[in-house]
């Protein structure tokens, strides 16, 4: 299993030109896994929280595009917690990893590119069964009783 020490910042090419920045991704290089899906997060009110789960299979790799907000880990033991304001840099999150994301300035926009389609059967919403799914326990295991 992966701890929040496999969580990482990768830092983004960043094309510097008097016209305006540029900044890229492509899957396999800077992004270290072949992404399948790409969401963002926007409109945000001030003081919400998102995103606090964590998921079996998928990776993820978060760049804040505007803006700031933080994204803490967790992995059931050690908590890290990453300040995020750069649109070049991105953050790597390996599966099996709670995060949430907090502290979202007004008008910050983030992007998330994930390994797998759409699955709500990958999510684990539920920090009891989180804990319960780092210590090698699922809901239908006796071995607990
Ligand atoms: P969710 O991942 O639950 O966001 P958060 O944990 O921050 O609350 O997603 C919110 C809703 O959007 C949920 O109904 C599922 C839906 N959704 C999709 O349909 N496709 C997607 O790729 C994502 C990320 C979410």
């Amino acid at each position: 299993m992966y701890t929040v020490h496999d969580t990482h910042i990768i830092e983004l090419p960043k094309k510097i030109d008097p016209r305006g920045n540029l900044s890229f991704l492509e899957s396999e290089h800077q992004v270290p896994f072949q992404m399948e899906r790409v969401y963002w997060i926007y409109d945000v009110p001030g003081g919400q929280i998102r995103g606090g789960h964590a998921f079996k299979e998928q990776l993820e790799f978060i760049v804040v595009l505007s803006g700031s907000l933080d994204i803490i880990v967790f992995d059931g033991e050690e908590e890290k917690r990453y300040a995020l304001n750069r649109s070049y840099y991105g953050l790597y999150i390996p599966n099996g990893i709670w995060r949430r994301m907090e502290n979202f300035s007004t008008n910050s926009l983030v992007i998330c590119m994930a390994s797998t389609a759409y699955n709500p059967n990958d999510y684990i919403r539920d920090e009891v069964e989180f804990l319960d799914y780092r210590n090698g326990r699922t809901n239908n295991n006796n071995s607990r009783l």
